[in-house]
């Protein structure tokens, strides 16, 4: 999978690309991610990226020459499965959304800033808007950074066994069980005995009634209808 990230702050994406398993899932060659800067492809004296808004009113606007230039450019050199707008307007990112991005491959993520891009750019080369919450951050750039991490975590090799993205919380709708290490009695309190018994079939059990557990009581929201 490839995926390019187009913003005027590329050191605001250096360290979540640059760390821990996203690190790792560039380093074996699972993923290629490609930073532009998107003041790269502005021209003029200034190298300006963004205006003020025709109409008048505050905050500044994404201009459409140097976001249409950077598009152009990149998509002269491969072809996107989507090409995705970071914005509060977008879909909600969940996981069902995150296993269908994983299956892409190749995606060009634009970050927006300010009072956001021209409207143009969002009708004649955006495909897709994602939302990471009903909040407004200061930049896409964040929202790219979690919506990256969600996606290439699922990617096969990503993750060791151990890990396996199939355990996770919301893959089958359910959060995760409690875990616990190491000691098994902290301040008098006791790790579940199931847990240090070495069955790993009622160990299993246990985890999934805990699972539904947690669901009902945390998020019942986020239940299938026959559980
Ligand atoms: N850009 C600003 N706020 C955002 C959000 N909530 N989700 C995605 N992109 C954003």
């Amino acid at each position: 999978m490839r995926i390019d990230i187009l913003t005027v702050l590329p050191k605001l994406l250096e360290s979540p690309f640059g760390d821990s398993i996203l690190k790792r899932a560039r380093e074996k060659g699972l993923v290629e991610i490609g930073i532009h800067n998107i003041r790269d492809y502005a021209t003029g004296k200034h190298k300006s990226v963004d205006d003020y808004a025709f109409g008048g009113g505050a905050g500044m606007v994404m201009m459409v020459e140097p976001l249409a230039a950077a598009i152009e450019d990149l998509k002269s050199k491969r072809k996107y499965d989507e090409v995705i707008y970071m914005s509060p307007d977008g879909e909600m990112l969940d996981q069902k959304m995150a296993n269908q991005y994983s299956l892409k491959k190749n995606l060009l993520i634009l970050c927006g800033h300010y009072k956001g891009v021209d409207e143009r750019i969002r009708q004649h080369f955006i495909t897709k808007e994602i939302s990471i919450g009903n909040y407004v951050l200061s930049g896409g750039e964040l929202a790219a950074a979690v919506f990256c991490d969600a996606v290439i975590r699922l990617l096969p090799g990503v993750l060791n066994d151990e890990t396996s993205a199939l355990s996770d919380s919301f893959q089958d709708d359910l959060l995760a069980p409690p875990v616990y290490t190491r000691p098994a009695v902290f301040r008098g309190m006791k790790v579940p005995d199931i847990l240090l018994s070495g069955n790993t079939p009622e160990v299993e059990q246990w985890r999934h009634d805990e699972a539904v557990k947690r669901t009902k009581e945390k998020r019942p929201g986020l239940m299938k209808k026959d559980e």
